[in-house]
């Protein structure tokens, strides 16, 4: 028997949420009595391959220009994207409100380097406030559009008009579209308008980055919710100063090993092209216990950090780890692999962790520099000056080797570090002279406190 096909679903008028059956309140939107009868939208071929319209072409016949890039006037900003924008590349960039999206934005619009115009669309601030941030940053370009609305079909009129090749959405989630219902600001608003914007630019080759703002809530309702529909996610990241951290959590483009670093100050966002020292604190004589300094690889660069740690008595007869820069999981298999090894208690100790200058580590080679300086802390032994130590710890105490370990010892030898600790070099790594390896966490600590 032939399947009953349904003709009507229904539609919540207030965010657009589409189900095959009446519900009296909206598990979208928590609206009551918003479902409206509606036809149903047949998305599985679309009228368009009905029609007979659908396109393919052998792959050897692509334009390979058409994967060209351009730069977009900013370092720091290409070098997280891959080499610059590609031409109809759709770009999200989210952050918490105040972190310098919109200070960016208009930076790269004014320095890019394409041909073309470009259009600023605004949800957010005035066009008097957007020229008067231009004035005081020294920002002006030829061709260079403001659009200041919420009205996608009035955005879309402003963008036939000026046919820029480089497009900025200020912010996503200010813009509306009365198909996607009538509440602004909910997900299927955000996502309607960014996918029509986004199907614009790609028709056009013209590259587009949508703004968006991380709210307090939780993720859904933020930039999250667009990840899918657009081919790069960068993400700005705050540390405890003014510096500002600018990270690809996705990209059809390039990499999303890359890190763009910037200052904020008096005139909008700076870049720093030579962060290595960044975030070392420069001490005289000895070191104080609980520090150790480690080179980690960040992006295609390697910064020097320095791991603090600090253990007390466990206040509630059980230990607990408070460790925000480096994930607290980690900290507890270190601290466990270091008792294990050395016979130094940590289950009754409450363990405290921190970077200097806030940054976030995530690489595994930061593992023996932490368990270095959990071990100093809780000897209340100091590590040697001059000396930084990086490398993986396995459970059973081994020291595994490390990537780009030349790189981290010409970072380390540039700062005036003379020794670095880490994993066995192999092959002709062994020739460098300032290069120590130890194949295990014993060994290791044996090495810096002078034990045979
Ligand atoms: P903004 O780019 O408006 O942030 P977002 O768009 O992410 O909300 O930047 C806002 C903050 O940056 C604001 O607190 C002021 C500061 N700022 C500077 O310190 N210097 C500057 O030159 C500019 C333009 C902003
Ligand atoms: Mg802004």
């Amino acid at each position: 028997m032939a399947k009953k096909t349904n003709t009507i679903e229904f539609a919540c008028s207030a965010c657009g949420r589409r189900e095959p059956k009446w519900l009296g309140r909206c598990p979208e939107c928590g609206e009551w009595n918003s479902f409206k009868e509606s036809p149903v939208l047949d998305s599985r071929v679309s009228p368009r391959a009905k029609a007979g319209q659908a396109q393919h072409l052998p792959l050897a016949a692509v334009d390979p220009q058409e994967g060209k890039r351009s730069g977009t006037g900013i370092d720091e900003l290409d070098r997280v994207l891959g080499g610059g924008m590609m031409r109809g590349q759709a770009i999200l960039l989210g952050g918490e409100p105040g972190i310098g999206k919109s200070t960016l934005m208009l930076q790269a619009l004014a320095l890019a380097k394409t041909s073309g115009r470009a259009l600023y669309i605004s949800g957010e601030e005035s066009a008097g406030q957007i020229k008067l941030r231009a004035d005081r940053l020294g920002l002006a370009r030829e061709g260079l559009e403001l659009f200041c609305g919420s009205d996608l079909s009035q955005a879309l009129t402003a963008l036939e008009a000026v046919k820029p090749s480089i497009i900025v959405v200020d912010s996503v989630q200010t813009l509306h579209a009365e198909e996607a219902g009538q509440v602004p600001g909910t997900v299927n608003q955000m996502k309607f308008c960014a996918m029509e914007l986004v199907d614009w630019a790609k028709a056009r080759g013209a590259a587009i980055f949508l703004v968006a703002h991380v709210t307090k809530e939780g993720t859904i309702a933020g930039p999250k919710a667009l990840e899918h529909l657009v081919d790069t996610v960068l993400y700005f990241e705050q540390t405890d100063s003014d510096l500002r951290f600018l990270r690809a959590t996705k990209n059809r483009f390039g990499s999303t090993d890359e890190l763009g670093i910037f200052r904020m100050g008096a005139e909008g966002l700076r870049e720093v092209g030579d962060p290595s020292e960044l975030f070392l604190v420069r001490r005289e004589g000895q070191l104080p216990p609980g520090v150790c300094v480690a080179p980690v690889y960040e992006g295609s660069r390697v910064l020097l950090v320095e791991i603090q740690a600090l253990t007390v008595p466990a206040k509630s007869g059980f230990s607990r780890v408070y460790s925000d820069k480096i994930d607290s999981q980690r900290v507890a298999r270190t601290a466990a692999v270091l008792e294990k090894q050395t016979g130094l208690h940590f289950s009754d100790q409450d363990i405290y962790v921190n970077v200097a200058g806030g940054m976030r580590l995530s690489e595994v080679g930061v593992e023996l520099a932490l368990a270095c300086a959990l071990y100093s802390a809780r000897s209340g032994k100091a590590l040697p000056a001059q000396t930084a130590v990086c490398g993986e710890l396995s459970l059973a105490g081994e020291v595994r080797p490390l990537s780009h370990m030349k790189k981290r010892l010409r970072a380390c030898e540039n700062l005036g570090f003379s020794r670095l600790l880490g994993p066995k070099p192999h092959g002709e790594e062994g020739i460098e002279k300032a290069w120590e390896g130890r194949d295990n966490l014993k060994a290791a600590l044996a090495a810096l406190y002078g034990i045979s």
